[in-house]
Protein backbone atom coordinates (compact mmCIF):
# COMPACT_ATOMS: atom_id res chain seq x y z
CA UNK A 1 0.00 0.00 0.00
CA UNK A 2 1.25 3.51 -0.59
CA UNK A 3 1.52 5.67 2.86
CA UNK A 4 1.56 8.66 1.28
CA UNK A 5 -1.06 8.19 -1.25
CA UNK A 6 -3.75 7.30 1.68
CA UNK A 7 -2.49 10.24 3.29
CA UNK A 8 -3.10 12.73 0.16
CA UNK A 9 -6.51 11.33 0.30
CA UNK A 10 -7.15 12.11 3.69
CA UNK A 11 -9.43 11.13 6.26
CA UNK A 12 -12.14 9.54 4.41
CA UNK A 13 -9.69 7.32 2.59
CA UNK A 14 -11.72 4.28 3.98
CA UNK A 15 -15.36 5.43 2.98
CA UNK A 16 -13.93 5.80 -0.50
CA UNK A 17 -12.50 2.61 -0.05
CA UNK A 18 -15.50 1.05 0.67
CA UNK A 19 -17.20 2.82 -2.42
CA UNK A 20 -14.60 0.90 -4.26
CA UNK A 21 -15.33 -2.31 -3.26
CA UNK A 22 -18.66 -1.98 -3.77
CA UNK A 23 -18.57 -0.50 -7.30
CA UNK A 24 -15.96 -3.78 -7.82
CA UNK A 25 -18.53 -6.29 -6.68
CA UNK A 26 -21.56 -4.31 -9.03
CA UNK A 27 -18.34 -5.78 -11.80
CA UNK A 28 -18.10 -8.67 -10.90
CA UNK A 29 -22.11 -9.57 -10.87
CA UNK A 30 -22.40 -7.82 -14.19
CA UNK A 31 -19.51 -9.73 -15.41
CA UNK A 32 -21.02 -13.01 -14.09
CA UNK A 33 -24.56 -11.67 -15.72
CA UNK A 34 -23.64 -11.18 -18.95
CA UNK A 35 -21.69 -13.92 -19.46
CA UNK A 36 -24.95 -15.94 -18.68
CA UNK A 37 -26.81 -13.97 -21.17
CA UNK A 38 -24.49 -14.22 -23.86
CA UNK A 39 -24.33 -17.86 -22.93
CA UNK A 40 -28.46 -19.10 -22.63
CA UNK A 41 -29.72 -16.24 -25.38
CA UNK A 42 -31.61 -17.40 -28.15
CA UNK A 43 -34.08 -16.92 -31.04
CA UNK A 44 -33.21 -15.38 -34.25
CA UNK A 45 -30.87 -12.22 -32.76
CA UNK A 46 -29.21 -14.63 -30.74
CA UNK A 47 -25.85 -14.22 -32.33
CA UNK A 48 -25.89 -10.64 -32.55
CA UNK A 49 -27.09 -10.17 -28.99
CA UNK A 50 -25.01 -13.00 -27.52
CA UNK A 51 -21.31 -11.44 -28.55
CA UNK A 52 -22.67 -7.75 -27.40
CA UNK A 53 -23.11 -9.27 -24.14
CA UNK A 54 -19.58 -11.24 -23.77
CA UNK A 55 -17.79 -8.14 -25.24
CA UNK A 56 -19.16 -6.11 -22.64
CA UNK A 57 -18.68 -8.87 -20.04
CA UNK A 58 -15.06 -8.48 -20.52
CA UNK A 59 -14.87 -4.71 -20.61
CA UNK A 60 -16.93 -5.06 -17.07
CA UNK A 61 -14.24 -7.57 -15.76
CA UNK A 62 -11.85 -4.62 -16.80
CA UNK A 63 -13.41 -2.72 -14.89
CA UNK A 64 -13.18 -5.47 -11.36
CA UNK A 65 -9.20 -5.52 -12.24
CA UNK A 66 -8.82 -1.50 -12.33
CA UNK A 67 -10.84 -0.78 -9.28
CA UNK A 68 -8.69 -3.44 -7.30
CA UNK A 69 -5.50 -2.27 -8.43
CA UNK A 70 -6.89 1.38 -7.16
CA UNK A 71 -7.84 -0.40 -4.27
CA UNK A 72 -4.47 -2.02 -3.28
CA UNK A 73 -3.23 1.39 -4.07
CA UNK A 74 -4.80 3.36 -1.26
CA UNK A 75 -4.22 0.45 1.53
CA UNK A 76 -7.29 -1.59 1.48
CA UNK A 77 -8.36 -4.83 0.28
CA UNK A 78 -10.89 -6.40 -2.30
CA UNK A 79 -13.75 -8.62 -1.49
CA UNK A 80 -12.37 -11.91 -0.89
CA UNK A 81 -15.49 -13.84 -0.47
CA UNK A 82 -18.14 -14.81 -3.01
CA UNK A 83 -21.33 -13.95 -0.85
CA UNK A 84 -19.91 -10.42 -0.09
CA UNK A 85 -19.67 -9.49 -3.43
CA UNK A 86 -23.72 -10.49 -3.71
CA UNK A 87 -24.39 -8.36 -0.13
CA UNK A 88 -21.83 -5.26 -1.22
CA UNK A 89 -22.94 -4.74 -4.21
CA UNK A 90 -25.51 -1.47 -5.25
CA UNK A 91 -26.95 -3.29 -8.52
CA UNK A 92 -27.38 -6.80 -7.05
CA UNK A 93 -28.94 -8.15 -9.93
CA UNK A 94 -29.69 -8.56 -13.82
CA UNK A 95 -33.14 -8.82 -14.31
CA UNK A 96 -32.37 -11.99 -17.66
CA UNK A 97 -35.73 -12.92 -18.91
CA UNK A 98 -37.30 -16.80 -18.31
CA UNK A 99 -38.03 -16.99 -21.90
CA UNK A 100 -34.26 -17.27 -23.90
CA UNK A 101 -35.56 -16.07 -27.00
CA UNK A 102 -36.61 -13.30 -25.68
CA UNK A 103 -33.98 -10.51 -26.73
CA UNK A 104 -35.54 -7.45 -26.66
CA UNK A 105 -35.78 -8.34 -22.75
CA UNK A 106 -32.30 -9.36 -22.05
CA UNK A 107 -31.05 -5.94 -24.07
CA UNK A 108 -33.30 -4.16 -21.70
CA UNK A 109 -31.92 -5.80 -18.83
CA UNK A 110 -28.48 -4.67 -19.76
CA UNK A 111 -29.55 -1.21 -20.28
CA UNK A 112 -31.58 -1.01 -16.70
CA UNK A 113 -28.33 -2.55 -15.30
CA UNK A 114 -25.57 0.16 -16.79
CA UNK A 115 -28.39 3.09 -15.79
CA UNK A 116 -27.22 1.61 -12.12
CA UNK A 117 -24.20 1.30 -12.51
CA UNK A 118 -23.64 5.03 -14.16
CA UNK A 119 -25.59 6.20 -11.31
CA UNK A 120 -23.40 4.33 -8.65
CA UNK A 121 -20.42 6.27 -10.40
CA UNK A 122 -22.12 9.41 -10.49
CA UNK A 123 -22.62 9.29 -6.85
CA UNK A 124 -18.38 8.83 -6.66
CA UNK A 125 -18.03 11.06 -8.59
CA UNK A 126 -19.58 13.75 -6.97
CA UNK A 127 -17.28 12.64 -3.56
CA UNK A 128 -15.03 12.93 -5.25
CA UNK A 129 -15.72 16.73 -7.05
CA UNK A 130 -16.63 17.58 -3.34
CA UNK A 131 -14.96 15.97 0.20
CA UNK A 132 -12.78 13.44 -1.08
CA UNK A 133 -9.47 14.99 -2.91
CA UNK A 134 -8.23 12.16 -5.14
CA UNK A 135 -7.51 13.23 -8.57
CA UNK A 136 -6.21 9.10 -9.22
CA UNK A 137 -9.54 7.90 -7.99
CA UNK A 138 -11.23 10.51 -9.67
CA UNK A 139 -9.66 9.68 -13.26
CA UNK A 140 -10.12 5.74 -12.64
CA UNK A 141 -13.69 6.21 -12.50
CA UNK A 142 -14.42 9.02 -14.49
CA UNK A 143 -12.73 6.17 -17.22
CA UNK A 144 -14.95 3.55 -16.07
CA UNK A 145 -18.39 5.85 -16.19
CA UNK A 146 -17.04 6.92 -19.75
CA UNK A 147 -17.55 2.80 -20.41
CA UNK A 148 -20.98 2.54 -18.74
CA UNK A 149 -22.33 5.38 -20.86
CA UNK A 150 -21.42 3.45 -24.01
CA UNK A 151 -22.37 0.15 -22.60
CA UNK A 152 -25.59 1.41 -22.44
CA UNK A 153 -25.70 3.34 -25.66
CA UNK A 154 -24.63 0.13 -27.19
CA UNK A 155 -27.37 -2.16 -26.04
CA UNK A 156 -29.91 0.85 -27.06
CA UNK A 157 -28.66 0.73 -30.18
CA UNK A 158 -29.00 -2.91 -30.90
CA UNK A 159 -32.82 -2.81 -29.14
CA UNK A 160 -33.07 -0.20 -32.10
FE1 LIG B 1 -18.37 -1.73 -15.54
FE1 LIG C 1 -21.15 -1.58 -18.20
Amino acid sequence: MGEYARKMVGPKVDELIEDLNKAYADEWLAFFYYKTAAEIAEGINREAVASKFSEIADEELEHAEELAERIGQLGGEVIREFDQLKAMANCKTVNLPEDPTDCKAFLEAGIEAEQCAIKVYEEIMEKLKTDIKDPITFHVIRHIMQEEVEHEDDFETLLG
